[in-house]
């Protein structure tokens, strides 16, 4: 499924279906996610097994710039119960070295169409507040802030708020 961006705004990457082979390049990408501090709870990555059994099987997309792998974004299930099945959380990691330049937008914006074509109709993304990257490409492909979670989690000695935010499909489930 390459394809190319031409939009004067959006960086030109190929938007392309994760495979084995990208496991390091993802989980590099992931710890580099983690060091900013602003990204998620967790400290470490997680092992390949985990990360394989906490995501979707489709769609699980990278973004490759000039072949080298700089992003990618997948989505995990938020609940087993049968009426919340089209229902999924956003996971999204950009190498740092690209941040700025539209890959965010672009592989999210990718995404989001994969994600109605695998029949989800609602996705949700948890955002530190002090994310104001993640949140202004959230809210451009279409995500609203539901609510605050205020003090939700406990993350380096410290309790953060963290913002729930959807889209819901407009096609999907309708
Ligand atoms: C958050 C992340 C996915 C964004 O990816 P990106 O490729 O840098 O994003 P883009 O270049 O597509 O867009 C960034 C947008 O945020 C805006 N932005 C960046 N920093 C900002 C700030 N401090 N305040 C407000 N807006 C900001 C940019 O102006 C741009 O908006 P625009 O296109 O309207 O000008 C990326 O930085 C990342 O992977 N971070 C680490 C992991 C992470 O936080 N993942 C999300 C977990 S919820």
């Amino acid at each position: 499924m390459a394809t190319s961006a031409h939009n004067c705004c959006v960086e030109e990457v190929d938007i392309d279906r994760m495979g084995p082979e990208d496991w390091a390049r993802v989980r590099d990408i992931y710890r580099a996610g983690i060091e900013t501090g602003h990204a998620t709870f967790d400290t470490s990555p997680p092992t390949r097994q985990e990360w394989d059994a906490t995501h979707l099987p489709e769609p699980r997309l990278v973004a490759r710039d000039r072949g080298r792998l700089v992003a990618w974004a997948a989505l995990g299930p938020v609940s087993r119960r049968c009426a919340y099945r089209g229902v999924a959380e956003v996971s999204l990691y950009v190498d740092p070295r690209v941040a700025g330049r539209g890959v965010g937008r672009r592989i999210l914006a990718a995404l989001v169409s994969a994600s109605e074509h695998h029949r989800i109709w609602t996705l949700e993304a948890w955002i530190f507040p002090e994310n104001r990257a993640s949140l202004r490409v959230h809210e451009v492909c279409g995500f609203r802030v539901v609510g605050v979670r205020e003090r939700i989690g406990e993350h380096d000695g410290r309790w953060r708020d963290v913002l729930l935010l959807e889209r819901r499909s407009p096609v999907v489930g309708t």
